[in-house]
């Protein structure tokens, strides 16, 4: 089972549990990390749950949806992605991410 390794602002590292069919969002959320608000969901239209994600990550395409709301952020990196679109199911490797700072 790949490893989910999240980095929270303060710089503390955690490992996380994800459940079948949960987005990396939803399980940075679900273990009580409370950095990114998510504030619309998950539905792409917030982007307050913006990560840094490792380049290696095999990870799908963004959408334009994506990228255009990754545009509107003050602090937006080649690897960034929006957490809330990021499918944990069917990992290949190790994922890595950094939760982005707030705008
Ligand atoms: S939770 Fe709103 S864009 Fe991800």
């Amino acid at each position: 089972m790949p490893e989910i390794i999240v980095t929270d602002r303060a710089g503390t590292v955690h490992n996380l549990k994800a459940a079948p069919g949960q987005t990396l969002m939803e399980a940075i959320r679900d273990n009580g990390i409370y950095d990114i608000k998510a504030l619309c969901g998950g539905s792409c239209s917030c982007a307050t749950c913006h990560v840094y994600v490792d380049s290696a990550a095999p990870l799908a395409p963004m959408s334009d949806d994506e990228n255009d709301l990754l545009d509107g952020t003050d602090h937006r990196q080649a690897n960034s992605r929006l957490s809330c679109q990021i499918k944990l199911d069917g990992l290949g490797s190790d994922l890595r991410a950094v939760i982005a700072p707030e705008d």
